[in-house]
């Protein structure tokens, strides 16, 4: 029977198939599970100004965050050209999005398939980062 982290796979490599990556053909599927265990997909949407491009994780985080939730649990992160032949590992702008949002034991699952995928803690992408709490 699939758990929670299959079910999670599951949504990023659906949110995939509607990446819009006309520039670099690299397409990227997150889901964010909150704490309420809920399920925010996101794609990457580029555009023709390169910068403006948003990332898959990202544009879930913001979903979830525009409407109210602020606690998350795992992310699941899908991602290549024609198929997910490599584990997707979050860019660090996205990573620096998940330590303003997220504790260091934030899951992050990197997937190729369901079966096949990797798992990590944010304090294992992020060691030694720069939180808010500098500033007070
Ligand atoms: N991309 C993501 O969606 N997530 C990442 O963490 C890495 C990069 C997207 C942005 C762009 O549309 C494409 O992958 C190539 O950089």
């Amino acid at each position: 029977m699939a758990d929670w982290k299959n079910t999670l796979i599951r949504a990023a490599l659906e949110a995939r198939k509607i990446a819009y990556a006309p520039y670099s053909g690299y397409k990227v599927g997150a889901a964010l599970l909150t704490e309420e265990d809920e399920i925010y997909t996101g794609c990457n949407i580029e555009n023709a100004s390169y910068g403006a491009t948003n990332c898959a994780e990202r544009t879930a985080f913001f979903r979830a965050i525009s409407e109210g939730k602020l606690n998350f649990k795992a992310i699941a992160i899908t991602g290549g050209k024609e198929a997910p032949e490599d584990y997707a590992y979050p860019c660090g702008i996205c990573r620096q999005v998940m330590q303003e949002f997220c504790k260091e034991d934030f899951i992050i699952l990197t997937a190729k398939t369901e079966q096949d995928y990797q798992e990590y803690r944010l304090r294992d992408l992020l060691p030694y980062g720069f939180g808010g709490e500098k500033l007070q």
